[in-house]
């Protein structure tokens, strides 16, 4: 096992600048009787209390102080003081003091928030041409021309291929619910004999134009893991599903686009207090662009990677183990992402039982079952952390199937187990589940790592595609926290199929309502008794998100010794109404101790 190790540590200070640094200190003391200012160390306090820190034993704090890039105590303001001066004693008036700043009496500071699943690169990508406002196919088309008309390199170019993003015809109004088709997009005139490549909202269909589709060549019948949809005389319309958007020949994003989109995000989840992202499918390409950022310490926040190549071959030869890697130490790569079934809006989540409201299918493995237990067994022999999608509930109960083998050694001869501690799988959403699997999911100690706002987006026809029974196990949080034994819930947004910012995962954890106050249940919430409660959710985007990255010694809480990750948002979201939730304006994100956006 090849593991490689994080990089020394270098020492901000020897101990011989230290012994300069006091005599110029002192020097300066005796000459000036001017104390110098001491920028290495920090408190902040808060005047009522709301230092949140998500570390059971003190929840709440007054103040905490910050020494380089760690948390090196909290407490009030005076017993924080009284300990530094015990620690550093009679040095103290020649260092000079922490700075102290008191924030402001509604505002508070959590830990940095954690996005435990996001796509990066493709959330800068998407925010070129987003179409998930639009409400109707001539809203999408209007979308699309726009795009056309303010790039003129685009639009003088017809053979340049346009990519969308964010389509959801469930957001259409009554006849449109229906996938969309080229001919959709050929009937405009300035759409028309362009290349077109549109992604669905969930990133599990395409949507393609005439000349796209003209561009594909020999297209099979039959795609294994995909779909691509026909019309009565067999002809394709447009639009393909899963494994098939591979044979739409859209070009690969040049490096150049590739560091538009990546410092595109980076900026925004910052923004929104994001100090660490885990990113669900880095291609290679990918993780070559981030280590040469890493490498230049262009990396603001930090980046858990999971490696994904599209192979059923062993691949785990082909993506470099990282750990804390990087000028600052914020990159890792130690877990893999595979995928099992598509999406439910698309009805590509697999499922045990035909959909209800499609009964001639029951969605789409990507893989045999076979196929996936080879791989997670290779990949778990070889020390990687093993991540794999699974929405419907055929697929989760195949994936438990394969953990439980290993877990349990049932699968390589009953003799070698593996240490589901050390190993630390997870299901990527865990969203459909019956409700044994809900609870060997419990028992086996595997981490459900779920997207609040999918429950939101989604309830509106997911008990349509799944009847009033198999409802029951969908989306079910709280009951995969309920007797859990390590209580660990990671909570992501799979953003771009859902926003950066992460309040609106908190909101949607605890309020279980759409945006504007609503849901197919009224305003208790859809499903209210799945709700989380606010410490849950908090604890899911910080301490949570940190146990499934392998780093809950070191990130997730503001506990002494930790890395200063903080964010400080404007208002109380733990006790504000829900509707305020969405209001939180983001004060300042810091990052190993340093401000990465806003001010202090
Ligand atoms: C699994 O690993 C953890 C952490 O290394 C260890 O404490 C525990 O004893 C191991 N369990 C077994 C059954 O070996
Ligand atoms: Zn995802």
């Amino acid at each position: 096992m090849a593991k490689s190790q994080p990089p020394p540590q270098t020492k901000s200070h020897s101990k011989k600048s230290v012994i300069v640094g006091t005599v110029v200190a002192l020097a300066g003391f005796l000459f000036s009787n001017r104390i110098p200012p001491n920028l290495n160390e920090y408190t902040i306090c808060s005047k009522s209390g709301a230092i949140y820190t998500v570390d059971e034993t003190s929840p709440q704090v007054k103040c905490f102080s910050v020494k380089g890039d760690r948390i090196s105590d909290t407490g009030t303001l005076q017993e924080i003081q009284a300990r530094r001066s015990e620690a550093v004693g009679l040095l103290t008036r020649l260092f000079g003091s922490p700075k102290v700043t008191i924030i402001d009496g509604n505002a508070i500071v959590v830990p940095g928030l954690t996005d435990a699943h996001a796509h990066i690169v493709e959330n800068g990508f998407k925010m070129q041409l987003e179409l998930e406002n639009c409400k109707s196919i001539s809203e999408v088309l209007d979308q699309v021309k726009a795009y056309i008309l303010s790039h003129p390199e685009v639009h003088n170019d017809p053979s340049k291929w346009i990519e969308g993003f964010g389509w959801d015809q469930t957001r259409w109004s009554g006849s449109e619910k229906r996938f969309p088709a080229a001919a959709d997009l050929d009937a405009d005139p300035l759409l028309k004999g362009r290349p077109i490549a549109l992604r669905r909202v969930d990133g599990h269909a395409m949507w393609v134009s005439g000349r796209a589709l003209g561009l594909t060549h020999d297209l099979p019948e039959e795609v294994e893991g995909g779909l691509i949809i026909r019309d009565s005389k067999g002809v394709p319309t447009g639009i393909f599903l899963d494994n098939a958007m591979a044979l739409v020949p859209v070009p690969a994003w040049t490096d150049e686009q590739m560091a538009l989109f990546f410092d595109s995000t980076m900026k925004a989840a910052l923004s929104y207090g994001l100090t660490s992202i885990h990113d669900a499918d880095t291609t290679p390409a990918m993780i070559a662009f981030m280590k040469k950022q890493a490498e230049a310490g262009q990396i603001l926040m930090r980046l858990y990677l999971m490696g994904h190549l599209d192979s059923d071959e062993y691949w785990g030869s082909e993506i470099p183990r990282l750990i804390n890697y990087g000028k600052h130490g914020r990159m890792t790569v130690r877990s893999i992402k595979l995928y099992t079934d598509g999406a439910l809006g698309s009805w590509g989540a697999a499922l045990l039982e035909p959909y209800s409201d499609k009964p001639d299918t029951t969605g789409i493995m990507r893989s045999t079952p076979k196929a996936l237990a080879n791989l997670v067994e290779r990949f778990w022999k070889d020390g990687w952390q093993v991540n794999i999608h699974c929405i419907g509930d055929r697929a989760n109960h195949i994936v438990l199937d394969i953990f439980e083998g290993l877990i349990e050694g049932k699968s390589i001869g009953g003799t070698v187990k593996a240490n589901v501690t050390e190993w630390r799988p997870r299901i990527e959403h865990a969203q459909i589940m019956t409700m044994d699997d809900l609870q060997r999911m419990k028992r086996l100690c595997i981490i459900p790592s779920v997207q609040p706002t999918h429950a939101t987006s989604d309830m509106w026809y997911a008990e349509t595609r799944l009847g009033p029974n198999r409802i029951k196990g969908a989306y079910a949080y709280k009951t995969l926290l309920r007797g859990s034994p390590h209580h660990v819930l990671p909570i992501g947004s799979d953003f771009p199929v859902e926003g950066v910012n992460p309040l609106l995962g908190f909101y949607a954890a605890v309020s279980r309502l759409s945006v504007d106050g609503t849901s197919p249940h009224g305003e208790q919430g859809w499903y209210a008794s799945e709700a989380l409660s606010r410490a849950q959710a908090l604890k899911g985007m910080t301490l949570d998100a940190a146990y499934a990255s392998f780093s809950e010694n070191e990130l997730g809480s503001l506990t002494k010794g930790k890395k200063a990750d903080f964010v400080v948002l404007d208002r109380d979201i733990m006790r504000v109404p829900f509707k305020e939730i969405l209001e939180t304006k983001v004060l300042a994100t810091v990052v190993d101790g340093k401000v990465a956006y806003g001010a202090l």
